[in-house]
């Protein structure tokens, strides 16, 4: 049986770490795909190179030709600029919606039986400018946000109550980062909600606030960590995680950026849902009744994410 391929659309920090991640966990064969000429050539050799030691088997490739996705199972976009010191998400929206209507018809072109995942920030505002210009099918197209967001939760969690990672769970709604919607009485410790951890005394109220703020703020940590760039370990991570479970047809249940029309009371919008992900895309979207205080700081999330998808139409009328 042949390999699933992978096709990666940006061969920067997220895209080379998605290479690496993708030929360890042997998940099929890579294709890294960019505008800058050498540098996914240089990215798959490299990985390729790596392969005798880690012993996978699977082949690597980098390119500036889109026909080189031809008939890829997965496309991963991290294609566009990342943020700088003092720079928002949004401040990236101009230039990367340009990127993602190229990105967009190579897919369309290319690749329209792919189950695409979008990385390229802003996040929710790009992954519906990529499905509109790809024309794939909404279950076809998600965006990585929830993943991260609550992976980023779940560690500082861990730190705070000094137990494993792998034993703390998060449940986050939303928009990506600042808008994020963290769902306290779905986030616990083995099955215990944080609510009743409070009550336990294994944390206080102001310190759980804290760790939210955190979180929400989590990218832009990284950013002023790093000077040079945005976090690329952590979001490669959680988007592999998204791709393996469409390619083994795992039905995790993830949250991700997926299209709303009737879940969650929206009429058409990409928003941070818990969803199923299967072998086809997003199997559901997981509709649960929120409480009114986490209504009203979705509905802030909603309101933030339905203003960049204006801002998208006012930039290109074709999106209007
Ligand atoms: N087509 C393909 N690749 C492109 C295009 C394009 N039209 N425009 C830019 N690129 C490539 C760049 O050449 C670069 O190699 O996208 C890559 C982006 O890589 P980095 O600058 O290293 O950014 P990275 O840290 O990987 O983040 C990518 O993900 O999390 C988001 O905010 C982040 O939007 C950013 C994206």
């Amino acid at each position: 049986m042949a390999r699933p391929k992978i096709a990666l659309i940006g061969a920067g920090q997220i895209g080379g770490t998605l290479a690496h991640l993708a030929a360890i966990k042997e998940l099929g064969d890579v294709v890294v795909f960019d505008i800058a000429e050498g540098v996914p050539q240089g990215k798959a050799l490299d990985i390729a190179e790596a392969g005798p030691s880690e012993r996978f088997d699977v082949t690597l490739k980098g390119t500036n030709d889109y026909a080189d996705i031809a008939g890829a199972d997965v496309c991963i976009v991290t294609a566009g600029v990342p943020r700088k010191p003092g720079m928002s998400r949004d401040d990236l929206l101009g230039i990367n919606l340009k990127v993602m209507k190229a990105v967009g018809e190579g897919i369309r072109d290319n690749a329209p039986d792919a189950f695409v995942i979008c990385i390229t920030n802003p996040l929710d505002a790009m992954v519906w400018a990529l499905r509109e210009f790809s024309g794939l099918p909404h279950r076809k197209v998600v965006g990585m946000a929830g993943v991260l967001d609550s992976a980023r939760f779940r560690h500082f969690l861990s730190l705070e109550f000094d137990v494993s990672m792998r034993d703390v769970t998060a449940f986050v709604l939303g928009g990506h980062g600042d808008t994020m919607v963290p769902l306290a009485r779905y986030s616990t410790v083995a099955g215990i909600p944080l609510p009743d951890l409070v009550k336990m005394g294994w944390t206080t109220q102001d310190k759980l606030d804290a760790i939210v703020q955190r979180t929400r703020d989590g990218g832009a940590e990284i950013v002023g960590l790093l000077k040079t760039g945005s976090a690329f370990y952590a979001p490669a991570t959680a988007a592999i995680e998204m791709a393996e479970a469409f390619l083994k047809d795992q039905r995790r249940v993830l949250p991700c950026a997926a299209w709303c029309d009737g879940e969650f009371g929206l009429d058409g919008l990409y928003v941070g849902v818990p969803t199923v992900i299967g072998e086809n895309g997003v199997e559901k979207v997981v509709d649960i009744k929120l409480a009114r205080d986490e209504q009203e700081m979705f509905d802030k999330s909603v309101d933030a994410v339905r203003g960049l998808v204006k801002a998208c139409k006012g930039i290109d009328e074709s999106l209007a």
